[in-house]
């Protein structure tokens, strides 16, 4: 299939299922704002719960925060993002078209001109952070940002994190948010939007130590992703270098995903130094430096970064697990998700309305543990392309013979194999299979 057709369908399955729709739709929406619908704000909880249990809960030196999106302003100072974030914009004289200078398109034809060809103007820097008003009156309201990133705040708060944790060099502090950047051309779906949501790990070392923590946390995140269920195939690395490196960067990495729009990065590892600590303590005139109390040694500690974007990541699994098959003869579209993220585990689908209410009591039971959806419409092979749509990777089926043996028939969406199991062992059984435990 060709990518752009991959990308138009899967675009229709999450308008049509309820992942993904445009922000404010019957206004005409608004370019780079997106709407999660039902099943897409379930996935996005899940992403988020994986990234928080892996990066936060299963170890010993990650704490969480949860910080306000806007900041004092003088911190977009300090941080270079005032003066340094900027993409270069250029205009077309003829049809007035605004684009990023990296990003024009060869095919991409001009309305206004005899040849198609666009007339562009020297590129100009344009700053990406979002601006507000806040005060009640005009004469006493200062301008303000919305976070460009999540880990600004992090920064700002090192030093009562750490006290109020009780933790010391080498830490890291993490974080799930919105940010915003006002992007010249928001594009590919929701790959590029001016409102996302980020998960940020700030780390921070003793300076002689941070080559090795940035080669832990390269395996780290490029493991949890393939424990996302993405196909290894899919994704590489990208190493920055030269002008590629961002302002606050020694070293970086990026892992890019092989979308149907191309390769392109869903995740950046970075080695920021002692750029944001030595930046905010200079300019706030607050010493951000640590004394060790043992060795009573003195430094700024050094910050490996892992930044990936929620959205992106909901992209990356929706491309990846985009899926088209024939089973018994006929064609069937199925997201092949990871239990774990998937937003519905489990159907329970009673073979007939007349069986529906045990079968209900089976849903009830299950609904504690796992999101579980129950459909009784439509017959049995429909109810199963329904869920492999959306990405249930297990169908219940409640038959006529269940009241009998005490048992259900579990189906798995990627095999379509099918399974008896009796109702006493079933929600140990799932649990296995979706939470592996
Ligand atoms: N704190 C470092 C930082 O923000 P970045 O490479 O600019 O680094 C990190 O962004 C991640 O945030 C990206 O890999 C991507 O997943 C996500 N991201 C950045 N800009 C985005 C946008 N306009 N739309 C959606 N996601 C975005």
């Amino acid at each position: 299939m060709a990518p752009k057709d991959t990308m138009d369908k899967l675009v229709a399955l999450c308008l049509n299922r309820g992942f993904v729709y445009p922000s404010s739709e019957i206004y005409g929406g608004i370019a780079g704002f997106w709407d999660y619908g039902p099943l897409g704000c379930e996935m996005r909880n899940e992403v988020k719960a994986a990234w928080w249990q892996r990066m936060v809960r299963d170890r010993e030196d990650v704490v969480g925060l949860d910080t306000s999106i806007i900041a004092n302003p003088q911190t977009w100072v300090a941080s270079g993002h005032v003066e340094n974030f900027h993409d270069p914009m250029v205009d077309c004289r003829q049809c007035k078209r605004r684009f990023r200078a990296d990003q024009v398109d060869d095919d991409d034809r001009c309305k206004a001109s005899e040849d198609g060809r666009h007339d562009l103007t020297e590129p100009k820097q344009f700053n990406l952070m979002l601006k507000t008003r806040i005060g009640a009156s005009d004469d006493t309201a200062i301008d303000a940002y919305l976070r460009a990133e999540t880990c600004q705040s992090i920064f700002l708060d090192f030093k009562r994190a750490m006290q109020s944790a009780r933790k010391k060099p080498p830490f890291g502090i993490a974080q799930i948010g919105k940010a915003f950047r006002n992007e010249i051309t928001p594009r590919n779906f929701t790959f590029r939007s001016r409102e996302f949501e980020q998960m940020e790990l700030e780390f921070f070392c003793p300076p002689d130590q941070a080559d090795d923590w940035f080669e832990h946390f390269r395996e780290r995140r490029w493991q949890w992703h393939l424990d996302m269920g993405v196909d290894p195939e899919k994704i590489r690395w990208h190493e920055h270098t030269g002008d590629e490196l961002a302002h606050y960067c020694q070293r970086a990495y990026d892992i890019e995903f092989e979308f149907p729009f191309g390769w392109h990065e869903f995740e950046g590892i970075h080695h920021r130094g002692d750029h944001d600590l030595t930046a905010h303590s200079n300019h706030s005139g607050k010493d951000q430096a640590y004394t060790d109390p043992e060795t009573k040694e003195r430094y700024v500690p050094y910050v490996i970064e892992t930044s990936v974007g929620v959205d992106r990541t909901m992209l990356v699994l929706l491309c990846n697990g985009y899926t088209e098959d024939e089973v018994a003869g006929e064609k069937r579209t199925l997201l092949k998700l990871s239990p774990r993220v998937a937003p519905v585990k489990v159907a329970v689908l009673p073979l007939s309305k007349k069986i529906a209410e045990p079968a209900e009591r089976i849903a009830a039971d299950l609904r504690r543990r796992f999101n579980t959806a129950f459909d009784v419409t439509g017959n049995i092979g429909r109810r199963y392309r329904r869920q492999d749509e959306i990405g249930t990777p297990y169908c219940v089926t409640y038959d006529f013979d269940s009241s009998e043996d005490d048992s259900v028939t579990v189906r798995d969406r990627d095999t379509t194999k099918q399974e008896r199991i009796s109702i006493s062992a079933l929600p140990a059984y799932l649990s296995e299979k979706v939470l592996g435990y």
